[in-house]
């Protein structure tokens, strides 16, 4: 018997780094899990290798949510599970550097997608009887990272989101539960390309691991058990809670 047997669960940006980590998980675990990603090819590729369904979908898109949550319950009639991954930052760059057009794109993909994800979810999950979400904020929702205000800004506004929808939930008796993970710098294929494109990736590297106090970097692999453990029956009584994962980051 899986830790997530039999539950119905969608993962945005599922198709790539820590989105697909979980996929990975949960389908290991019991889940049917929906790949939604903008990159279909390599969704539906993840997707059939873990008998799951590829979904092309833009996280930041509201009539996109509307189709990807018709189609899933028009298909299992209920979603146990969402995970709202889709994300990411920009190059490193200061504010006096960035356009109200990055700030504005940066809060669509990481902070527009989990509201209208936790909106249609919840809608959904109240329907069917309940439900788990999961929330990717990162340590810079914790604690601000200089070159990245409008990133900050967004993870900062999912932490303090899924608190507020945690608590609409549970005072509505609704049985949905919703909590963020909280990742120090991962390892994921995004993050070797930019260390092998900057000039001295080995001086970059030993800088990022040198602010995680463990010693060494996570794997995406380290986020989706977290993230498979909120989405388990195992964690019943979390809810806006923020699991950190940061090998001592945030200390
Ligand atoms: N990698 C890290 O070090 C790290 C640290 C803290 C938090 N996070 C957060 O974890 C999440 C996953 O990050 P990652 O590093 O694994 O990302 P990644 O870049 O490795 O993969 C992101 C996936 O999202 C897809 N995607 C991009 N835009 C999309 C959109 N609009 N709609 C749907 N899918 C879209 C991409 O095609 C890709 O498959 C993000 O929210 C990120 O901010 C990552």
């Amino acid at each position: 018997m899986g830790r997530v047997e039999g539950k119905i669960a969608m993962v945005t940006g599922g198709a790539d780094g820590i989105g697909a980590a979980t996929v990975r998980r949960l389908a290991a675990e019991g889940a049917t899990v929906v790949v939604g990603d903008v990159n279909e090819p390599a969704a539906q590729a993840l997707a059939a290798s873990v008998d799951g369904i590829a979904l092309h979908h833009d996280a930041g898109d509201e009539a996109a949510w509307n189709e990807a949550v018709a189609a899933v319950e028009a298909r299992f009639g209920r979603l146990d599970v969402l995970v709202n991954n889709a994300g990411g930052g920009l190059p490193d760059g200061s504010i006096e550097q960035r356009s109200l057009e990055d700030y504005h794109r940066i809060l669509r993909l990481n902070l527009d997608s989990v509201f209208l994800g936790c909106k249609r979810a919840v809608e959904l999950m109240a329907r069917a009887g309940g439900g788990a979400i999961v929330n990717l904020s990162s340590v810079h929702g914790i604690r601000a990272a200089a070159h990245e205000a409008a990133y900050s800004a967004a993870k900062g506004g999912v932490r303090l989101l899924t608190k507020s929808v945690a608590l609409h939930c549970a005072r509505a008796g609704l049985n949905i539960r919703v909590n963020s993970v909280h990742p120090g710098y991962i390892r994921t294929g995004r993050m070797r390309r930019w260390v092998a494109s900057s000039p001295d990736g080995a001086a970059l590297m030993a800088a990022l691991v040198g602010q995680h106090p463990i010693g060494f970097l996570g794997e995406p692999e380290d986020v989706a058990n977290a993230v498979l453990f909120l989405a388990s029956d195992e964690s019943r009584f979390m809810t806006g809670a923020e699991l950190v994962i940061d090998g001592g980051y945030t200390l």
